[in-house]
C-alpha cells in the first residue's frame, strides 16, 4: 500500500500551550517500502505515526493510503483506524496481561470474528515465523522483554495488515537483544513485503532498517533520503549531526578573501570554500564538517596536512578513536593502528570536507 502525506499537520492546543507537533509535512512511502522516521525526542515521531494509523486527527492536509483518501480536515473525511488495514507496535508492547500468548495474538481475529479453526491456523502460523510457538500458553509476566516484542509483531502481523508501524520497538530491549531483534524485523518485513513506517531516536537502527529515512526536527522533516545518501550528502547541520556512529567532526572557521576568492581559515591552513557553499557563509564566518575516517594520520598525500597533539585515545576493538588538538580545535580521528607518538601529521581531502 502507497501512502502519500500533503501538507498535514498537527497541532495540540491546551490551556497552556500550543504545540505543532507536525508542521506541513509532504511525503510519499512506496509500496512494500521499509520507511524510516528518525528524530529526538518530542519532534513529532509519535504524532506523525498517530496520524498515519488514525489514532489522531489531522490539523490540516490529507493522508492518502494508495488512491484512497483517509483523512481530511478540509474535506471532512475520516476513516477510523480498523478500517484503515494498519497495525502498529508499540514501544510498550502494549500485550493484554490477562491473556496467554496465543490469544494475544488471536485478539485481532476475534475481533474480526474468524472462525475458531482459522483463528488456530493463522496464529500457529505467524508464531512459527517469529520461533515463539512453544511459548503460546505463557502469559506475558513469564516473558522476556525480547519475548514481549516478539508477540506484540506476532499480534500485529497475524490479520495480514496493508500497512505495519512501528513505534520505537526495539527501545525496550538490551544492545545485545536489540541487534538481533533489528535484524529479524528487516528479515521479516523483507519477506512479507509489507509497507512499513518505523519510528526511532536511535540513527544506528534507522540506518541499518531503512530504504529510506527521513530525518524529523520540530515537527519538520529536515531530510529524506537512503542511509548511504543521508550520510554522504547531509543538507544541514542537523542532519550531518545526527547521522553517523561518530559524530561528524564540526569547526567553527573565520573567513578569508584573497584574490576574489574565499578561504576558510583553519589555524595556519587555508581551506578553500567552493562556490556553492558560500551560501553558508553568516558574518564572516563557515563551519566546515569532516568525518573521523577521512581524517588520515601520516598521509601519503593529502590536500591539507596538520600537525596535532594527541590527547586521548579510545581503543573500540577494530579501530581506535583517537582524539588530536590542533590550535584551539579538537577532532576525532577514526584509526585503525594505535598511535604512540605525541604528535602526529594528520591529513585530510577537499572532497571530503562539508560546508555549513
Ligand atoms: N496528546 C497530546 N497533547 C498535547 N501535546 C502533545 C500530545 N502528544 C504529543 N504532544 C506534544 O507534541 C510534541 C511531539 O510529541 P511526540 O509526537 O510524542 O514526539 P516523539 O514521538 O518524537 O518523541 C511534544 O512536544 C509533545 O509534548
Ligand atoms: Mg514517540
Amino acid at each position: 500500500m502507497k501512502i502519500k502525506l500533503i501538507n498535514l499537520s498537527k497541532t495540540f492546543i491546551s490551556p497552556r500551550r500550543r504545540v505543532k507537533a507536525v508542521n506541513n509535512i509532504n511525503l510519499e512511502i512506496g509500496k512494500g517500502e521499509f520507511f524510516v522516521i528518525l528524530g529526538p525526542s518530542g519532534c513529532g515521531k509519535s504524532t506523525l505515526l498517530n496520524l498515519i494509523a488514525g489514532l489522531e486527527k489531522p490539523s490540516s492536509g490529507e493522508i492518502y493510503f494508495g488512491e484512497k483518501l483517509v483523512a481530511s480536515k478540509e474535506k471532512k473525511i475520516f476513516i477510523p483506524p480498523k478500517d484503515r488495514n494498519v497495525a502498529m507496535v508499540f514501544q510498550s508492547y502494549a500485550l493484554y496481561p490477562h491473556l496467554n500468548v496465543f490469544e494475544n495474538i488471536a485478539f485481532p481475529l476475534r475481533i474480526q470474528k474468524l472462525d475458531k479453526h482459522s483463528i488456530k491456523k493463522e496464529v500457529e502460523k505467524i508464531a512459527e515465523m517469529l520461533e515463539i510457538k512453544d511459548l503460546l500458553f505463557a502469559r506475558p509476566s513469564e516473558l522476556s522483554g525480547g519475548q514481549k516484542q516478539r508477540v506484540a509483531i506476532a499480534r500485529a502481523l497475524v490479520r495480514k495488515p496493508s500497512v505495519l508501524l512501528l513505534d520505537e520497538p526495539l527501545s525496550n530491549l538490551d544492545a545485545q537483544l536489540r541487534i538481533n531483534a533489528r535484524a529479524e524485523i528487516k528479515f521479516l518485513q523483507k519477506e512479507l513485503k509489507i509497507t512499513t513506517i518505523y519510528v526511532t531516536h536511535d540513527q544506528i537502527e534507522a540506518m541499518s532498517l531503512g530504504d529510506r529515512i527521513a530525518v524529523m526536527n520540530k515537527g519538520k522533516i529536515e531530510q529524506i533520503g537512503s542511509p548511504e545518501d543521508l550520510y554522504k550528502n547531509p543538507k544541514n547541520l542537523f542532519v550531518a549531526k545526527f547521522i553517523g556512529t561518530i559524530p561528524i567532526n564540526l569547526i567553527e572557521t573565520e573567513i578569508l578573501e584573497e584574490d576574489k576568492k574565499l578561504y576558510s581559515l583553519l589555524g595556519d591552513l587555508k581551506i578553500k570554500i567552493p562556490d556553492d557553499k558560500k551560501e553558508f557563509i553568516k558574518e564572516g564566518k563557515i563551519i566546515i564538517g569532516i568525518r573521523s575516517e577521512h581524517l588520515k594520520i601520516n598521509p601519503k598525500s593529502a590536500d591539507y596536512n596538520i600537525l596535532a597533539r594527541v590527547k586521548v585515545i579510545e581503543p573500540l576493538g577494530r579501530e581506535y578513536l583517537i582524539h588530536i588538538e590542533y590550535k584551539n580545535y579538537t577532532f576525532k580521528v577514526l584509526s585503525l593502528e594505535k598511535i604512540s607518538e605525541k604528535e602526529i601529521i594528520v591529513g585530510f581531502n577537499q572532497q571530503d570536507l562539508y560546508f555549513f
